[in-house]
């Protein structure tokens, strides 16, 4: 063989590499709505930035004939490249092979591109499209997702790790996953569940579609696991180059500050009448949030789970800042365990990576009842206070109406080192509304009115006076709980002005080996 000929055959092999499992199964692939796992990392980064690694690794089973069978890349396509100019590392499940079964060296190539990302601090990102574990490599297989777990904890507050699901994802390969910072879904064409519909009609006798166990849809909405619904791949690929766009590399970088040509000090009178005179009328938090952040830009985490509160990215003056807000127009915003989960998530997430935080308070206190206390409101709660005081990056907040009881010191408050605590003129800091408080403090007095009309203006008077006496943010204010009272228009400026203040905060936590958060 000459030179020459050995160049050639490495094309070749390149050009074999590059097909997968063949062009039948590319084509089977396409039919199904997808693209194939090279297709899917084109579209990720930056045009001709993909270097690929381990393209000539081979399975090295011998079971059940397999070693008849081998494909070179054996069911997965990695290597790093870049999303906007910055480095990341990708790996991509190639369904066109064995279904992307994971193999012990399908796992040693993942777990390559893992190691790599942590040596050189750069965000990994994960396409998930397979059958689960490679049957024909038995525990070899379980070992290697093992191997792949337990690198997603090592790397996890690290580097950002963000899983896409464009396909099958079941059994225990769900915890790879589950364990990293971001998962998406495509709508109709991926799945996740720990075991699938034929076995839980065995063990249930419960008869239940994929769709409806584990689709998009339902792990955007009920469950929570999914953190961004797409339409489809475009889309999905699209949220997550956005997504990188607010996160630092790793979690001993600044968050990314990009040239801001909206003016930081840009008035929004329409804020200083946005909050109704009824306190018990909603409005939208979404158009706060859309009115003080650059452009109106935000990429909204979560969007259709536990929708009584927002949490989200934006820029503002360019920077990265993590947005958590009660919404009023949901539950009125009340704090539930769904939404205390969603929120310490992301507050965590935002700790991790040195990403600002910014709270929007509008919140009636906790949800009452027995479902909530039996489901551990407690602890759940608790994982949302834990999540504020723990945090150490700058954290400004805003109460532009209700706040609450438990729920006032759960969201930021001054003592949980909120460093900049401001009010609107609207906000009403007190134990509990004026109803509930009446109805305490006055219960003796009100069981012995006989007459309807005098009783209700016994509340009335009352329910004034102590709306007088808390329901402002002077209260607060007065023992320096509330730094200062603003105008509702010129809420972005203050809240910008805050955090350059604060770009040089250094706190730490007591030295541990790590908290005990409530899980
Ligand atoms: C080996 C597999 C495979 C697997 C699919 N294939 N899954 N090979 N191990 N787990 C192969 C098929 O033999 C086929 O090979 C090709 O991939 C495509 O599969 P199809 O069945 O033709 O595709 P489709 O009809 O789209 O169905 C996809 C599927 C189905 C729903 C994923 O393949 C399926 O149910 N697979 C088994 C899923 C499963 O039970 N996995 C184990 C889960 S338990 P050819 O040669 O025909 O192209 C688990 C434990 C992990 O994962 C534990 C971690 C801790």
């Amino acid at each position: 063989m000459t030179n020459q000929d050995r160049v050639k055959e490495l094309i070749e092999l390149r050009a074999q590499a590059k097909l997968g499992g063949g062009e039948k199964r590319i084509e089977s692939q396409h039919k199904k709505g997808k693209y194939t796992a090279r297709e899917r990392i084109a579209m990720l980064l930056d045009e001709d930035s993909f270097e690929e690694f381990d393209m000539f690794i081979t399975h090295r089973c011998y079971n059940f004939g397999m070693e008849k069978t081998k494909f070179l890349g054996d069911g997965v396509v990695t290597g790093q490249g870049t999303i906007d100019g910055r480095l990341v590392f990708v790996f991509a499940q190639d369904f066109t092979v064995f279904g992307g079964a994971l193999s012990e060296m399908l796992a040693q190539k993942i777990c390559k591109v893992m190691d790599k990302a942590m040596t050189v601090g750069a965000p990994i990102i994960g396409l998930n499209d397979s059958g689960g574990a490679r049957i024909q490599e038995g525990v070899n297989s379980l070992a290697g997702y093992a191997e792949i777990f337990e690198r997603n904890i090592l790397a996890s507050g690290v580097i950002p790790q963000i899983s896409a699901i464009f396909g099958p994802c079941a059994g225990g390969a769900v915890y790879s996953p589950a364990l990293t910072d971001f998962i998406l879904m495509t709508d109709q064409s991926s799945y996740m569940f720990v075991t699938g519909p034929k076995v839980v009609k065995t063990v249930t006798g419960e008869d239940i579609t994929t769709e409806e166990l584990g689709g998009a849809e339902v792990h955007s909405t009920k469950s929570g696991v999914s953190h961004f619904l797409a339409e489809n791949e475009e889309e999905g690929i699209a949220i997550i180059r956005d997504l990188l766009s607010y996160l630092p590399s790793n979690n001993l970088e600044e968050t990314p500050m990009i040239a801001c040509s909206d003016p930081i000090d840009r008035l929004e009178d329409k804020l200083n009448s946005l909050i109704p005179d009824n306190p018990n009328h909603p409005y939208n938090m979404m158009e706060v949030i859309e009115a003080i952040v650059d452009h109106g830009k935000f990429l909204e985490v979560h969007k259709r789970y536990a929708r009584n509160i927002i949490v989200g990215f934006c820029r503002m003056g360019g920077r990265s800042v993590g947005v958590i807000a009660n919404q009023p127009s949901f539950y009125a915003g009340v704090l539930d365990i769904e939404a205390s989960r969603k929120a310490a998530r992301f507050v965590r997430f935002c700790d991790c990576f040195n990403i600002p935080v910014l709270t929007l308070v509008d919140v009636p206190g906790f949800l009452p009842g027995r479902v909530q206390e039996y489901g551990g409101i407690i602890t759940h709660g608790a994982k949302l206070m834990f999540a504020y005081g723990e945090a150490t990056v700058p954290k400004v907040t805003i109460t532009l109406r209700k706040s609450y009881g438990g729920a006032h010191d759960v969201m930021s408050c001054k003592q949980l080192r909120g460093d900049f605590n401001y009010a609107w003129p609207t906000a009403q800091i007190a134990v509990m509304g004026a109803k509930g408080a009446i109805e305490v403090l006055y219960g003796k007095e009100l069981a012995a009115f006989t007459d309807p009309e005098e009783k209700a203006k016994f509340v009335a008077e009352k329910e004034d006076e102590y709306n007088t006496a808390f329901a402002n943010p002077y209260k607060a204010a007065s023992y320096g709980y509330i730094d200062d009272i603003i105008e509702p228009r010129n809420t972005r400026f203050r809240i910008i002005r805050a955090f350059q203040s604060l770009q040089t905060k250094r706190v730490t936590n007591p030295m541990k080996k790590h908290s005990n958060i409530p899980l």
